[in-house]
């Protein structure tokens, strides 16, 4: 996704290190060690052990200069001191799930695959959707749906779901639930009426919000003078995450607009190289419907 784009903004300079914080199938950093053949390093990280193993076999002609860690971006410190690194030239975050996750229904990602409720990256992980349904009262089940799902129907949803959840075991289970708590007027035109509640228990079951502020301001600090990070986002959510960081790294200040006098206290530490968001081509687009909420922000340290 945006292939082009990240190497055209990440700028790889030769003999340089680099992270790929998501590498998924390694579309991505296949291309980056292509475009430049001295590249130093690249650390290649992804917390789905599959994503892992795919990636391995897609990068064995690189295999000398590239390093896999099967671990969350949230580690990217410990990662790196494992590899001996103390501070790269750029980074990249491709966030969300991945092709190969959502095509495989034993993963539970998908509305349209029947499989088991899982919808965990890291399949270790303790927390899995079916637990997470059970273990939260209506009200927060609620809460999650609205918040991570921005789902107007959530109270509706979250007590269908609570009221049947003993007969919920897999993902069509869910959402043909969720397809019956919704008014059939309000069903959207485009997308299944579930798509914000898969969404909303997909974020909370990865704590994905969390993970990226960390993946962000651990990148952050290691990132040398001149390093650029690349983030590419798929929702409005992740999305003002990112805006939210790199205008405080950047120095603007963030206070709300209410306060009468700024208290952040922002000096500039990043210079914004995207200043309008980066989005796919209408090739892209046309051929991959996910490339049309794809965002691209890329910043540089001072
Ligand atoms: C959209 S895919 C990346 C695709 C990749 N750029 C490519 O070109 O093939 C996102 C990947 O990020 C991984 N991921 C999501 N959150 C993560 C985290 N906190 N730490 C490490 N990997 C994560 C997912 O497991 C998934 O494989």
């Amino acid at each position: 996704m945006l292939v082009n784009e990240v190497l055209t903004h990440l700028s790889p300079v030769s003999g340089g290190i680099y992270v790929d914080a998501t590498v998924g199938h390694g579309g991505h950093a296949r291309a980056l060690l292509e475009h430049e053949p001295s590249i130093g390093r690249l650390i290649c990280i992804d917390q789905d052990s599959d994503a892992i193993k795919r990636a391995g076999d897609a990068l064995t002609a690189f295999s000398n200069r590239v390093t896999f860690f099967n671990q969350s971006f949230t580690q990217l410190r410990d990662i790196l001191s494992q590899a001996g690194i103390h501070s790269i030239d750029g980074i990249v975050f491709d966030l969300g799930v991945s092709t190969g996750q959502l095509k495989d229904p034993s993963r539970g990602f998908s509305i349209y695959l029947e499989g088991p409720l899982d919808m965990r990256m890291n399949a270790g992980a303790a927390l899995h959707a079916k637990n997470l349904i059970e273990e939260l009262d209506t009200n927060e089940l609620a809460n999650t749906i609205y918040r991570y799902g921005e789902e107007r129907f959530s109270r509706r949803i979250a007590a269908r779901i609570k009221a049947r959840q003993a007969d919920i075991n897999t993902t069509a289970d869910l959402a043909q639930i969720v397809f019956e708590a919704i008014p059939a007027r309000y069903h959207p035109r485009r997308i299944h009426p579930a798509t914000k509640t898969f969404q909303a228990l997909r974020i909370a079951v990865n704590d994905e919000l969390q993970a990226l502020e960390s993946g962000l301001q651990a990148a952050f600090e290691v990132l040398r003078s001149g390093g650029r990070m690349c983030v590419i986002s798929f929702h409005s959510l992740e999305d003002r995450i990112v805006k939210t960081m790199f205008k405080q790294w950047s120095g603007e200040c963030v206070c709300p607009r209410d306060l009468p006098v700024c208290s952040c206290g922002c000096r500039p530490q990043v210079r914004i190289i995207t200043r309008k968001v980066v989005q796919a081509g209408s090739a892209e687009r046309g051929v991959n419907a996910r490339a049309r909420s794809a965002k691209l922000r890329v910043v540089e340290k001072i």
